[in-house]
C-alpha cells in the first residue's frame, strides 16, 4: 500500500516514519523544498527525530519526499498535517488546509481516502475541506472518495510516548469513510477510537488542548496568589499530586508556548461565536496565561531592585528558548515575549539554549532571526545581571548556573535542591 503524507513537520514526519516502519510506502509531500531536499539526503531537520530512522526507511524504499503534489495520483490515501495558526486578529487561519486541498484535488483518483489531521474547529473537514476537494476534483465525498478527520496527539521529545502507542481518534464523513480511515490507521497504530463524525473528532482534540490551557492558567493564577501569601506553588502541587484520585498535576510557567495550546482554543472561540455562544473559560485562561511573561518581568525587576539595579541598563539572559524542555521547537515560545518585554524596558538581552544555536526565521518572531545562543562558561554567565530560567532543559548544568550567575529568576523550579546563595534565586 502507498500513501501520501502532506506537511513533513513535527507531526507529519514522525507519522510518515511510523507508517513506513509498519510496511506502508510513504510519499512525503511539502511545499518547502529545503525540507524535502534534506529528507531525501537522509537528514532529519528535527532534533529529536534521528536521521538514522529516515535513512533506514529510505534504504527500504518505504519513504521518500517530494514537492510535486500531482504525485497524489500514485496513492490510495492522503493524510494532511499542515499548520493551523491564528491570523494577526487571532482568528483561525485555515489557508494552509485549503491550499493543500486545492493543490491535491485535481490529482485525486476515485476511491482515494483523504484524512485531515491538523487541529481545527468542528466543521473544517466536512464543510471547508470537502468543498475545496469536491469543487476542484469533480468528485463527491462519500461517493467517489472517502473523507475523514483524525487528530494528531504527538508529544514531541517525550521518549516514553511512541506514535504507535498513542490511541488515535477517527471520525468519518460517512460510515464507509470511517471504516476506511480505521483500516488505514490500524496498519501503523495499535489502538483506534472510532467516533460518530469528523466534527466530534475535531471537537475532542480541542477539548484536550483547552483542558491543558485552562489548568495551566489555574496554577499560574494560584502561583501569584500563593506567592503573595508566602506559599510555594511547587511544594503545593507536589503535595497535591500524592492524592491517588481526582487530581492531575499541571505546572506554572512563564506563559504558554508551542503550536497548539496558545492557539487551538481560539479556533473554538471563533466557531462558537457563529452559534451565538461564549467561551468564557478559554478567554479567562488566555488572559491569565498571556499575563505571565509580564509577571516574570516584574519579578525580575524586583530581583534586580534588591541589588540596587533596574531592568533598564541591565544585562539579562533568557535561559531556554524552546517552548518545552529537551526539544528545539521554539514556536510561540514565551522566551521571545520575555526578550521583547525586557528589551523594551531598556535591558541588554541575550539567550542561551543548547538546542537552538541560532534563531531560525519564523512567522511570529522574525526580528530575532539570526541571533545566536550566548556561550556557557563562568565569564559569560557571570557577566549577566540576571538569568531568567524560561525552559528547564535537562542538558543545562544548573549546579554551574548556581555557581556562576549573579541572580536567577526561576520560572520552572529548576533550582530546587541546588546549593545557592541567600537572595540569589527568585521564583517567578
Ligand atoms: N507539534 C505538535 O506537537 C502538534 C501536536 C498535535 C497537533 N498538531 C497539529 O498538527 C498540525 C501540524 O503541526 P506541526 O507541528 O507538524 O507543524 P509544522 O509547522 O512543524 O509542519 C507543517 C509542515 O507543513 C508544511 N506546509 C505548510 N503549508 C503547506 C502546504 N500548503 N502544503 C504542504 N505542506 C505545507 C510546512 O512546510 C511544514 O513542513 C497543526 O494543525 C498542529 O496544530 C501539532
Amino acid at each position: 500500500m502507498k500513501i501520501a503524507i502532506i506537511g513533513l513537520g513535527y507531526v507529519g514526519l514522525p507519522l510518515s516514519l511510523q507508517f513506513a516502519r509498519s510496511g506502508v510506502t510513504v510519499l512525503g509531500l511539502d511545499i518547502d523544498p529545503a525540507k524535502v531536499e534534506s529528507l531525501n539526503a537522509g537528514c532529519s531537520y528535527i532534533r529529536h527525530i534521528p536521521s538514522a530512522g529516515v535513512r533506514r526507511q529510505m534504504a527500504a524504499e518505504r519513504f521518500s519526499a517530494s514537492t510535486d503534489f500531482a504525485r497524489v495520483r500514485e496513492v490510495g490515501a492522503v493524510i494532511i498535517c499542515v499548520p493551523t495558526p491564528l491570523k494577526k486578529n487571532r482568528e483561525p487561519d485555515i489557508s494552509y488546509i485549503l491550499n493543500t486541498g486545492k493543490a491535491i484535488a485535481p490529482h485525486l483518483k476515485k476511491g482515494v481516502l483523504v484524512v485531515l489531521e491538523s487541529t481545527t474547529y468542528p466543521g473544517t473537514t466536512e464543510e471547508d475541506l470537502r468543498k475545496v476537494l469536491e469543487k476542484r476534483s469533480g468528485l463527491r465525498a462519500g461517493r467517489d472518495f472517502h473523507l475523514a478527520f483524525s487528530p494528531e496527539r504527538e508529544d514531541p521529545g517525550n521518549p516514553d510516548r511512541r506514535v504507535e502507542d498513542i490511541p488515535k481518534l477517527a471520525g468519518g464523513y460517512t460510515p464507509a469513510c470511517l471504516k476506511r480511515a480505521v483500516a488505514l490507521y490500524r496498519k501503523a497504530i495499535k489502538s483506534i477510537v472510532p467516533m460518530s463524525s469528523c466534527r466530534a473528532a475535531e471537537a475532542t482534540k480541542l477539548l484536550e488542548n483547552i483542558f491543558r490551557s485552562v489548568n495551566i492558567a489555574l496554577v499560574n493564577e494560584l502561583k501569584v496568589v500563593y506567592d503573595a501569601m508566602g506559599i510555594d506553588i511547587w511544594e503545593v502541587i507536589n503535595a497535591a499530586k500524592t492524592k491517588p484520585f481526582g487530581f492531575m498535576p499541571f505546572y506554572p510557567g512563564p506563559g504558554l508556548g508551542g503550536h497548539c495550546i496558545p492557539i487551538d482554543p481560539f479556533y473554538l472561540t471563533w466557531k462558537a461565536r457563529k452559534y451565538g455562544q461564549n467561551t468564557r473559560f478559554i478567554k479567562l485562561a488566555g488572559e491569565i496565561n498571556t499575563a505571565m511573561p509580564h509577571y516574570v518581568v516584574e519579578r525580575t525587576a524586583a530581583a534586580l531592585h534588591s541589588k540596587r539595579k533596574s531592568i533598564n541598563g541591565s544585562k539579562i539572559l533568557v535561559l531556554g528558548l524552546a517552548y518545552k524542555p529537551n526539544v528545539d521547537d521554539d514556536r510561540e515560545s514565551p522566551g521571545y515575549h520575555l526578550l521583547d518585554l525586557l528589551k523594551k524596558r531598556g535591558a541588554k538581552v541575550a539567550y542561551h539554549d543548547p538546542y537552538i544555536p541560532t534563531v531560525r526565521p519564523s512567522r511570529e518572531h522574525s526580528h530575532w532571526a539570526g541571533t545566536k545562543s550566548a556561550g556557557w562558561n563562568r565569564r559569560v554567565i557571570g557577566s549577566f545581571d540576571a538569568v531568567i530560567i524560561c525552559t528547564a532543559h535537562r542538558a543545562v548544568n544548573y549546579r554551574q548556573l548556581a555557581q556562576w550567575a549573579q541572580l536567577i529568576v526561576d520560572t520552572r523550579n529548576a533550582m530546587k535542591g541546588m546549593k545557592t546563595r541567600p537572595g540569589q534565586v527568585w521564583k517567578a
